[in-house]
């Protein structure tokens, strides 16, 4: 069902921008999606292609976004029960913080794996390489060769990313890709 804020959220927030079908069926071929049985999308409203090929596929899956009925934040959002895969295309202004939120999850039992699409440079600077280094054992990270094409509401814009996965069974042999 749409809801108000979210439409406006569309529409006037530049960290909103829908991510390529393209893009989410390559990765969920990559990681081998269907083996995972408690998937959570917690960037992700009714009109994602995420959430739309995870109920293609019928994977278990929750999906969740900060303007759905429950103002499900990320950072406060307890993730599905046994969720072995969280996944999403969350907001680039808020990276660190969230890539801290992931670690912490993982640390705590509540996910066992997760996939970001992130700016590639988010493999720069001292403090997410300090993170992403600490946890390096299980990291797997997947280059996209070309920029992607975002599709905003009213815009486009090509950016340049990378998938930043950890704990990934399918990836565990291949750290590093482009693709
Ligand atoms: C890059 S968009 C991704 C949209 C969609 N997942 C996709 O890829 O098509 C990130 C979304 O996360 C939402 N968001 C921002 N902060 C959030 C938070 N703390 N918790 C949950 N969602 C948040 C934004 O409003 C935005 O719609």
């Amino acid at each position: 069902m749409k809801n108000i804020q979210y439409e406006n959220d569309k529409v006037y927030n530049r960290d909103h921008v829908a991510t390529p079908r393209w893009v989410v069926e390559n990765i969920y071929n990559l990681i081998n999606v269907t083996a995972y049985g408690s998937v959570w999308l917690p960037f992700n409203n009714y009109d994602s292609q995420f959430k739309t090929q995870a109920a293609e596929l019928k994977i278990k899956h929750k999906a969740t976004h900060i303007f759905d009925d429950l103002g499900s934040d990320f950072f406060t959002t307890i993730p599905p029960d046994d969720c072995d895969l969280m996944i999403s295309n969350p907001p680039f202004s808020l990276q660190n913080k969230i890539i801290e939120r992931s670690f912490e999850l993982i640390e705590d039992g509540s996910i066992k794996a997760f996939a970001l699409l992130l700016p590639l440079s988010t493999l720069e600077t001292a403090k997410r390489a300090d993170m992403f280094q600490r946890y390096s054992d299980k990291l797997a990270i997947i280059v996209f060769k070309k920029r992607i094409k975002f599709l905003g509401h009213t815009s486009q814009f090509n950016k340049a990313c990378c998938w930043v996965c950890y704990n990934i069974d399918s990836l565990k042999e291949t750290r590093l890709q482009w693709i």
